[in-house]
């Protein structure tokens, strides 16, 4: 997840490959209580991994399921129920998981035995009444251990099964929550033994979609619940949970839109048949899939079958749409982003429910949509989108994300604009409500020209700092980090290692296994092959071996593929003493950062003494020296500031002022406009 202020999307111009969305909540939970409740083993998979499930899985264990992983990752294997009674006594936490709490509650009031299910102090605050009373008029017995209507409760049939009377309509409160009349739609099959059972909505029933998932669900597991116009549901006598064997947990199908545009809105990388998405068929039973429809009107190409979709781009430029939005909300804003690469104009229309999402959505859009250049026409329900009439016309733009997870995630797809721009996400860890790892994801599939992608170049002696800034820097801006100086440091311990010299007697040798080094980074641990090398590379002795080594030019030629390869998206900051030299003669910042020798001798004093050493100011100095000698005195690619770089002597700074002098200079350079003032 990028915890940045911002992240800066350098354009975008083709994608290619798979993606696997993380699985739906509400269909996770749903499926492993159906397959908890079956006679049989289910496998599911592409579970989706949160606190919810996981109360949820906990729950059932406790209850007699057994719960094993199953082969591939994010998959369970649960044998069910069946016709055995659940263990009990038992006492359920539950976390804050609604989807946990209220279907639990009516299978195991209708089951029998002695249950206490609680959860977080907020979910003792969120009603059950309508359901307790429903299940109270069946004959179930259940207790509210606190407030009357809400968790804890407690369930007791202490005798065994309850004797409930079945014949009347069970009737169930529609208009607070749909997750009364799934859980009664889940419980009562286990009851529906002898006769048909009706369940009677009162009020308007509201969320639709989502009792047509339950159902859906249900028909995998062998139940068939017939509806009349969602006010009376009939379960038909002899009803029986059958595990399905296997079932996948369907991706959000929300989320999937933004990989569905991607695929109509890029073209596809040499060698791919635009995106794959795994997680979601055309046969899903989430109302937003009829995205692809809207998607395909405006030009995708997408293809499917259970479980994937296949999007590549079709007709292009886009083709505007005029379309009635009420059935795909979510969705309908990445039409709204896709519109900028349409011929014409695209009204989106019956969208007034965007107005009181997580932010005022229409606004939001209108808004956000002109930063780019777009010409937009926000209704009171409706949005018309022109796009910027030429390439020159579009703007780079710092989008405002609102808090609201969908206005980041849909206004990434901007990065693909033809004027070759970047574009600013502020905030971008607000796609985790739905999506932690969404720019990752998308970073993984989609490509651009090397240089796009920016780099930021910090040069200068050993011990000035660099290393620290730049580690800094990238953390600020989401970015890679390259300490090329551990690239010499290891291929001089790898050397010594093989028992090779690094004066230059096997030059060739050295350079033959630094071109091949086994070099992992991972988060502040170096590792060499299997072995941990963050210490020992650290050392004096290793930096001086490093710079021996480096002085060959076969050595350093050989690592120039392995320094390259550090520039993925969305940007690289790499530290070193020819990153803006050789390396990286195009970056768009370079810093050569000095300090005085007496400054550095002293800052690495103060690190050695931290760490334990001892040390001493004058020998350090002199080894510093005697380095900074070396190193600019050598034949290739001398320890110099790049031609255009900007100097910093940083004696009197500290690393924060050194970090905030360098984020100054590269915002400068940035083609965003200046924020207004105030
Ligand atoms: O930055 P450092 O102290 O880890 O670097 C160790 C040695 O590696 C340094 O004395 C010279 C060499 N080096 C180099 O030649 N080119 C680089 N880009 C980085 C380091």
């Amino acid at each position: 997840m990028y915890a940045t202020a911002f992240l800066d999307l350098p354009p975008l111009t083709t994608a290619g490959g798979t993606v696997q969305l993380p699985g739906s909540k509400s269909i996770s939970n749903r499926v492993l209580l159906l397959a908890a409740l079956s006679e049989g083993t289910t496998t599911i998979y592409d579970l989706l991994d949160s606190d919810d499930t996981r109360v949820m899985l906990a729950a059932l264990r406790d209850i007699g399921c057994t719960v094993e992983p199953a082969e591939q990752p994010h998959s369970v294997r649960i044998t069910g129920l069946g016709a055995r009674a659940p263990r009990s006594p038992a006492r359920l936490f539950l976390g804050n998981a609604g989807t946990a709490m209220r279907p639990l509650t009516a299978a195991l009031a209708l089951l029998g035995g002695e249950f206490e299910l609680f959860g977080v102090a907020r979910m003792h605050e969120r009603p059950i009444g309508d359901l307790v009373d429903a299940l109270r008029q069946l004959g179930c017995r259940i207790t509210c251990l606190g407030n009357e209507g809400y968790p804890p409760l407690r369930i007791e049939h202490a005798h065994g099964v309850p004797v409930l009377a079945l014949q009347a309509p069970i009737r169930v409160r529609g208009d607070v929550s749909s997750q009364f009349l799934t859980a009664l739609l889940m419980a009562l099959p286990l009851v529906a033994t002898q006769q048909d059972l009706h369940i009677e909505v009162l009020g308007e029933l509201i969320s639709k979609p989502y009792i047509a998932i339950t159902l859906q669900l249900l028909a995998r597991f062998g139940i068939q619940v017939a509806h009349e116009n969602w006010q009376r549901f009939t379960i038909p006598a002899g009803s029986r949970y059958r595990s399905p064997g296997r079932i996948h947990v369907e991706a959000d199908a929300s989320s999937a839109s933004y990989f569905i545009a991607l695929g109509a809105i890029a073209a596809s990388a040499e060698g791919q048949n635009g995106i794959k998405i795994l997680g979601l068929g055309l046969d899903s039973i989430q109302g937003d899939i009829r995205f692809v429809d809207a998607a395909r009107a405006m030009g995708a190409q997408v293809t499917g079958g259970p479980n994937w979709l296949q999007v590549q781009r079709g007709r292009w430029p886009l083709r505007a749409l005029d379309l009635d939005c009420n059935h795909i909300p979510d969705a309908a804003m990445t039409l709204a982003v896709m519109a900028l690469y349409a011929e014409g104009t695209t009204t989106l229309r019956n969208i007034a429910s965007w107005r009181v999402k997580e932010t005022d959505r229409l606004a939001a859009m209108a808004t956000e949509l002109r930063k780019l250049g777009a010409q937009v026409e926000e209704g009171a329900d409706f949005l018309r989108v022109t796009p910027p009439a030429r390439a020159a016309d579009w703007r780079a733009a710092r989008i405002h994300t609102y808090d609201d997870h969908r206005v980041a995630m849909c206004f990434a797809l901007a990065a693909f604009n033809p004027a070759r721009l970047p574009v600013r996400i502020e905030d971008p860890k607000c796609v985790a409500k739905t999506f932690p790892d969404y720019f990752e994801t998308l970073f993984s599939v989609v490509q651009t020209a090397p240089q796009h992608i920016p780099v930021i170049c910090i040069d200068g002696p050993t011990a000035s700092g660099k290393g620290t800034v730049a580690a800094l820097l990238a953390q600020r801006l989401g970015y890679h980090f390259l300490d090329s100086g551990a690239m010499y440091r290891i291929t001089a311990l790898a050397a010594r290692r093989a028992g090779l010299s690094i004066d230059g007697a096997h030059e060739a040798r050295v350079a033959e296994l630094a071109r091949q080094l086994p070099v992992r980074f991972d988060g502040a641990r170096v590792l060499l092959g299997a072995d941990d090398v963050s210490d020992a590379i650290r050392t004096e002795e290793a930096g001086m071996n490093a710079s021996r080594v480096s002085a060959l030019p076969a050595v350093r030629q050989a690592l120039v593929a392995l320094q390259h390869g550090f520039r993925r998206l969305p940007g690289l900051v790499a530290d070193g003493r020819d990153m803006g030299t050789v390396i990286f003669p195009d970056a768009p910042l370079k810093v050569f950062l000095t300090a005085s020798a007496q400054q550095r001798a002293e800052r690495r004093y103060n690190q050695l003494i931290s760490k334990g050493f001892r040390a001493n100011i004058a020998d350090l100095r002199a080894d510093l020296e005697a380095r900074d000698a070396r190193d600019s005195t050598r034949s290739v690619a001398p320890l110099q500031p790049a031609q255009d770089a900007l100097l910093l002597d940083n004696s009197l700074l500290t690393i924060e002022q050194t970090v905030e002098q360098v984020l100054a200079w590269w915002q400068e350079r940035q083609p965003f406009a200046p924020r207004a003032p105030g």
